[in-house]
């Protein structure tokens, strides 16, 4: 297994690394009062290690009024009272760095909850810590910047009675943008990033960090001044920090995004939006041409950094990146009902997104692993978990983990009426039907399946550090892609169409999944997906 400062493989750790999401509160219940904690992260690290993820990432642990699922921080050094105390995520940072794994922290500062003491001082009329946050006496300023949350969300400018103003948020109205203009902010900011570092965190994924400055005329996104303010973040953590990373969730076109890692001296890793609606709409045309022309408008990045891939995570499925007509034709495919649409996006899971069909989960699975990138998992996809949209905003995507059969689903064992969030009750998804006991007792079972994909990921680092090249086959119903390095040498081929393909191949290959030698051609069956190295001539 991979452990800490393991100098045997290749490249920087979040190259390699197999990442893990966690939303605190739904994992699991350590306390008996239906809501999930961190000493319930602590007591699953088993299964977490056995899964053979890398890297978790904690889901914001703050204290907050949870209008934003918790990204509306009220204290952005404190702990969330029912998650447990600071203490509480000292031992479990503790815990995971002793198996060998590392986790990453949430750290929002483009915006603070209201209810921010920063905040409530900031309005208080005469206030000397006004300019803390961005106030104007009209709505007319920022006019070119979009609205984000466009479905609830009217205006950028909230009134405030109190301040007598008007407060800007790119979010919702409950989340005033702090004012990155005002250097006692940046400092506090920077004073934030050093305490959770100092907690021993290994990274930190940057929250909404393309809206942090605002400049007249312009959209207000990836302003140089954000850029700049960044650079001097990571300057920080290189000179106090040994081993530590920043990922930049920054939903933005490939070139806007690579911005985000500078010259290798901004951040460490980018999340990869652009690449993963294609990845479904090709499931649905039946071939990968979006695909491709998402990796070939993908800029090279630098040496020491990398991308972050996913599927799935706690927000809707977003469509920002696609044009009008690929997000019509992705609402009318994925989201039949429009209950199922957030905002510009899909608050569906991976698994009924993919009509629970475990060919289809497969195939994405064999490209998300072998893509250039480091993968994401959500948890509860390793088992197919369900959905249920019907719940307010994204909590039908949070739902509590199920990790047995029967109502409390092992998430809990307190009613199951206090639970934070309903356990899923469709009858495909519900805890009888998919729970981790049962599918770790089976080794048939996805869980199984994604875990031994993992485990041969991890022995293949080419996925992470190997160099990347697109091979057209002219048949545009196969992915194939090469990556390579040194020493080894992998084609990947996946077929997206619901019927099997032949493709031709001059010299002998063998799957790296299975080891059997194909020659002359490979069969691809309807969603099948291959992992190649070069066989010999002759067995
Ligand atoms: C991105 C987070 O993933 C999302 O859940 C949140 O609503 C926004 N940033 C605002 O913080």
């Amino acid at each position: 297994m991979f452990r800490r400062g393991d100098t045997s493989v290749r490249g920087m750790w979040h190259q390699t690394a197999t990442f893990y999401e966690i939303p605190i509160h739904a994992f699991f219940d350590s306390n008996d009062d239906g809501v999930g904690d961190i000493a319930g992260v602590a007591a699953k690290l088993d299964y977490l290690e056995w899964l053979g993820v890398d890297c978790l990432w904690l889901l914001p642990f703050y204290p907050s009024p949870m209008v934003d699922g918790g990204y509306d921080v009220s204290d952005l050094t404190g702990v969330r009272a029912d998650f447990g105390t600071l203490g509480d995520v000292k031992e479990l940072v503790d815990e995971i760095h002793a198996r060998g794994m590392r986790v990453m922290a949430d750290i929002i500062v483009n915006h603070t909850s209201d209810q921010h003491p920063w905040f409530q001082a900031a309005r208080r009329p005469g206030s000397p810590t006004r300019d803390w946050y961005v106030w104007s006496d009209t709505v007319d300023r920022y006019e070119e910047a979009r609205i984000i949350f466009i479905d609830t969300q009217h205006s950028n400018w909230e009134w405030d009675e109190v301040a007598g103003a008007y407060y800007w948020h790119r979010f919702y109205a409950e989340q005033p943008d702090l004012n990155f203009d005002n250097p006692a902010v940046r400092e506090a900011v920077k004073d934030v990033v050093r305490f959770w570092l100092d907690v021993g965190f290994d990274g930190l994924r940057m929250d909404a960090i393309p809206y942090l400055f605002e400049r007249e005329g312009t959209i207000c996104e990836n302003l140089p001044e954000t850029h700049g303010f960044l650079k001097e973040i990571r300057a920080m953590i290189d000179a106090e920090y040994e081993d530590r990373i920043m990922l930049a969730e920054a939903n933005q076109p490939p070139v806007d995004v690579v911005a985000y890692l500078g010259n290798g001296d901004e951040c460490h890793m980018a999340y990869h939006f652009p690449v993963m609606p294609p990845l479904y709409m090709a499931l649905k045309r039946g071939h990968v041409e979006d695909i491709v022309k998402a990796l070939e408008a993908t800029p090279a990045i630098p040496e020491n950094c990398q991308w972050g891939v996913f599927l799935r995570n706690h927000d809707e499925l977003t469509l920002e990146m696609v044009t009008e007509q690929d997000r019509q034709f992705m609402w009318d495919h994925y989201a039949p009902d429009p209950a199922m649409k957030k905002n510009i996006g899909i608050r569906r899971r991976l698994m009924p997104l993919l009509d629970n069909d475990r060919g289809r989960f497969k195939l994405l699975h064999g490209v998300l692993f072998s893509l250039p990138g480091s993968p994401f998992l959500y948890y509860g996809d390793e088992i197919g978990m369900g959905d249920n949209y019907r719940l307010n905003d994204r909590d039908g995507v949070r739902t509590p983990m199920q990790w047995e059969a029967g109502p409390g689903a092992g998430f809990s064992r307190s009613d199951p009426a206090r639970f934070h969030l309903p356990i899923i009750d469709d009858p495909d998804y519900h805890p009888g039907r998919v729970n981790v006991a049962d599918q770790r007792a089976d080794e048939t079972s996805l869980l199984h399946w994604v875990r031994n994909l993992l485990a041969i990921r991890r022995l293949h680092p080419v996925f992470g550090t190997g160099r990347f090249e697109l091979i057209d086959l002219g048949n545009p119903e196969i992915l194939s892609y090469r990556r390579w390095d040194t020493e080894e040498d992998v084609m990947v081929l996946a077929n997206f169409a619901d019927r099997t393909s032949h493709v031709e191949l001059s010299n002998p290959v063998a799957d790296i999944v299975g080891g059997t030698v194909h020659r002359g051609e490979v069969v691809l069956a309807a969603h099948e997906f291959r992992w190649l190295r070069s066989a010999p001539p002759s067995d």
